[in-house]
């Protein structure tokens, strides 16, 4: 332990933690809790709200430079930590700052939003979970923070678990998707990637669980807007992911800028208190998100910041994200007696104690070692696990044939091969929203990725518009490689920054000229397969209409292009199945597979029955959804048992045959429906699933399990509990494409 530079009290009590071994966790915290009173007790209020005080570090075109003013305050111990500063060698001189000139030495911290990578760049979150493969999405994040915590940081901005059901919301492509089980085991998958088994290892991060609460809800799908839900709907299909992150051991969690039901979650007791502290027992950080205290004034929730400070503090808001409100107020807010520095003290000890977790005070330098950022950095254990990442989160939408054959995947070794669109030879697309220090000259385009794989095919680029704007330029030129090729892949959808935060749209369709040019290029009559990237579902009715191919590979990071001529190529067979729900058009949305019945469930027959005059109800491709090269065939159910008491154990089984001729993977769903409930339930709601691999002709029983745990909800009277009577079991290739049987569930 290297406490030389703290004064002499913190090297007692950290002697007492050596001598004692510390061998178990319990009186580990009793040293960490003694050595932070300790501390605090040393600390002027002035000193105890700098450790409140989160800011970003500026940035110029070389790197990251630090206002003068964060500076001065870092030095004066008003600012205790900070976010967007990194690398090792930038970071170490921070940390000397405030380790070698402040009068406490307390180290700072270094935050981060460390999405999806840090320098090596994976799939977005949207897309990983596609893949619905834990493990993989798990190692990501232990990727992710090993690339990070090498570059000097120790704490991201994830996992963001956001449960969305509208794509007009941009940063839905930061998220799980559509279903809260599945939202849950990826946050917890996510956050042990990121801590590992110990907070304070140099190779991992912190994890800060987001946006808490129902950010992915907000009105219209205006980013920012405004979020009004039952409790029931909050706590059955929101909450769910931010509990399973911090039972997974996430150490803090940040607000969200929403309100709820009128009360902005900055300053939301019952989120902050009744639930995090007293019913869900966490002791995590919490960290506001960005300005989200001042914002209440435009709100309309506190009169001045002064105000909104004191809301959140005495709501539970331990950390100032960048809007200076604690700084300037909480010390007046103190003085004036209208909160009790207790609040204050309580705040700071658990940042302080954050701190100690990390190991910051054992060693403020532990993350900054030059070497081992050189190591880590684009190491080929990050390259690799991009590439395998971003070919497990390809979708394969459509693949009928053309005369009797399909276009997927290719087998022409030679032809001419035209790559048409915006997205063909783009670099920064591939990274998607959110990609931290991402470097595009390291990414591997659809162009470069094509070539490599079919060296002796022509393959003739033309971008023919781009993501935005009607620049009709290369239009006619797109057209002519179109004419003169034996085949086209239409490269086409969003730019990396038409999703993400502040990112919504009230359009989904391709943006700008796209689907102009994707007509022209298909009304030359050479086969097309169109291959999509965004951020989000987009709404393609026609192309699903009129092109026989179509590949959905989101915003897939550093080796895109090298996954996607694996796909396209058939030397990796598509294995990835829709996480939300593709609307047909955005009059749809909200449309997502667990839906309620209604009492006049939808009949084509009977026009008085809930639907649309213009639209189908259903969505254009659903959950659960994805192609494969290969074919599954699925057998009836078989239940162990018709009926199963509270304490019993259903088992449910299918067997899946491979019918085609290519080994493939397919993820086996299992979703019930409660019939009859003391408040109406989904029609489907998913609660297991498998992915196995199977060789040509090979069949697997896969067997689910059930007991009644897994049939709880929020009854009448808001107990969380099963309730017997008759349920209905689904399983399927997709949650519209399942085998059913019926079980009761008896006292
Ligand atoms: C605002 C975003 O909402 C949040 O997700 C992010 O972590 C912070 N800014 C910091 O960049």
């Amino acid at each position: 332990m290297k406490l030389l530079q703290y004064p002499l009290q913190f090297l007692i009590i950290s002697s007492i933690v050596i001598l004692s071994g510390c061998s178990d966790r319990d009186s580990r915290s009793k040293n960490r809790d003694q050595f932070v009173r300790s501390l605090l007790g040393q600390m002027t209020l002035e000193e105890k709200i700098g450790q409140m005080t989160l800011y970003t570090s500026g940035w110029d075109v070389t790197g990251p430079v630090l206002n003068e003013n964060y500076r001065e305050d870092i030095l004066a111990g008003r600012c205790g930590n900070l976010f967007n500063a990194q690398t090792v060698a930038y970071n170490r001189e921070l940390q000397k700052m405030a380790v070698g000139q402040t009068r406490l030495k307390i180290p700072l911290l270094f935050g981060y939003d460390v999405i999806h990578g840090y320098k090596t760049i994976f799939p977005i979150p949207l897309a990983e979970a596609c893949s619905w493969d834990l493990n993989m999405i798990r190692r990501s994040a232990q990727l992710a923070a090993r690339e990070a915590a090498s570059a000097g940081l120790n704490w991201a901005y994830a996992p963001m678990v956001d449960i969305c059901r509208d794509p007009r919301w941009g940063r839905i492509a930061e998220g799980a998707g559509e279903d809260t089980y599945l939202g849950a085991l990826i946050a917890a998958a996510r956050t042990k990637g990121f801590q590992g088994d110990s907070l304070s290892d140099p190779l991992t991060l912190a994890a800060c669980v987001k946006h808490f609460a129902a950010y992915g809800a907000p009105e219209a799908g205006r980013d920012y807007g405004t979020v009004d839900l039952s409790e029931r709907t909050l706590r059955e299909v929101y909450l769910p992911p931010y509990r399973a992150a911090l039972e997974a051991g996430a150490a803090s969690v940040m607000t969200s800028f929403n309100e709820i039901a009128g009360i902005p979650s900055t300053a939301n007791r019952f989120l902050l208190k009744d639930l995090l502290r007293n019913e869900w027992k966490s002791d995590a950080l919490v960290v506001t998100d960005y300005t989200s205290i001042n914002e209440m004034v435009n709100h309309g929730y506190a009169a001045d910041e002064k105000q909104a400070g004191e809301l959140a503090l005495s709501a539970g808001v331990d950390m100032d994200m960048q809007g200076g409100v604690y700084q300037n107020n909480l010390k007046k807010s103190v003085e004036e007696g209208v909160v009790a520095e207790k609040l204050i003290d309580e705040a700071v000890m658990r940042i302080l104690r954050f701190k100690y977790d990390l190991g910051l005070f054992d060693d403020p330098y532990r993350y900054l070692d030059e070497e081992r950022e050189k190591v880590n950095t684009f190491s080929n254990e990050m390259m690799e696990h991009s590439l395998s990442m971003a070919r497990e989160s390809i979708v394969l939408l459509k693949n009928t044939p053309v005369n009797g054959k399909r276009l997927l995947p290719l087998t022409m070794e030679t032809g001419i091969i035209g790559l048409i669109g915006p997205l063909g030879d783009n670099p920064v697309d591939m990274l998607g929203t959110w990609h931290a220090s991402g470097d595009p000259s390291r990414v591997t385009t659809v162009l470069k990725g094509l070539e490599k794989a079919l060296p002796d095919c022509d393959i003739r680029s033309v971008k023919g518009c781009g993501t935005t704007g009607t620049d009709r330029s290369s239009l006619e030129e797109a057209v002519r490689i179109a004419q003169q090729s034996d085949i086209v892949i239409l490269a086409v959808g969003e730019s990396y920054d038409q999703s993400g935060e502040a990112a919504s749209r009230s359009y989904l369709g391709l943006p700008g000229i796209q689907q102009e040019m994707v007509e022209r290029v298909a009304a030359t009559g050479t086969p097309v397969i169109v291959l999509l990237m965004a951020g989000r579902p987009l709404t393609i009715g026609w192309i699903a209409d009129n092109v026989p191919a179509i590949v959905n590979a989101w915003h897939l990071g550093t080796r895109a292009g090298d996954a996607i001529a694996d796909v396209l190529t058939g030397r990796y067979n598509p294995s990835g199945k829709l996480v939300v729900s593709f609307p047909r058009n955005v009059g749809q949305i909200p449309v997502y597979y667990s839906m309620k019945s209604t009492g006049r469930p939808m009949d084509p027959a009977n026009q008085y029955t809930s639907k649309y005059l213009d639209t189908p109800n259903k969505p254009l491709y659903p959950f659960g959804y994805g192609l494969s090269y290969t074919t599954f065939k699925y057998s009836g159910i078989t239940l162990n048992n018709s009926r199963i008491g509270m304490a019993d154990t259903l088992k449910a089984s299918v067997v899946v045959t491979n019918t085609g001729y290519r080994p493939g993977e397919e993820t086996v769903q299992m979703y019930i429906r409660d019939l009859v409930g003391s408040v109406t339930r989904p029609v489907k709601e998913l609660k297991g699933f498998e992915k196995i691999l199977l060789k040509p002709g090979e069949e697997k029983e896969v067997v689910f399990t059930l007991t009644s745990d897994d049939l709880r909800f929020y009854t009448a009277e808001m107990k969380y509990a099963a309730e017997p009577g008759k349920f209905r079991i689904l399983i399927g290739t997709s949650s519209e494409d399942c085998r059913e049987a019926e079980f009761e569930l008896t006292l």
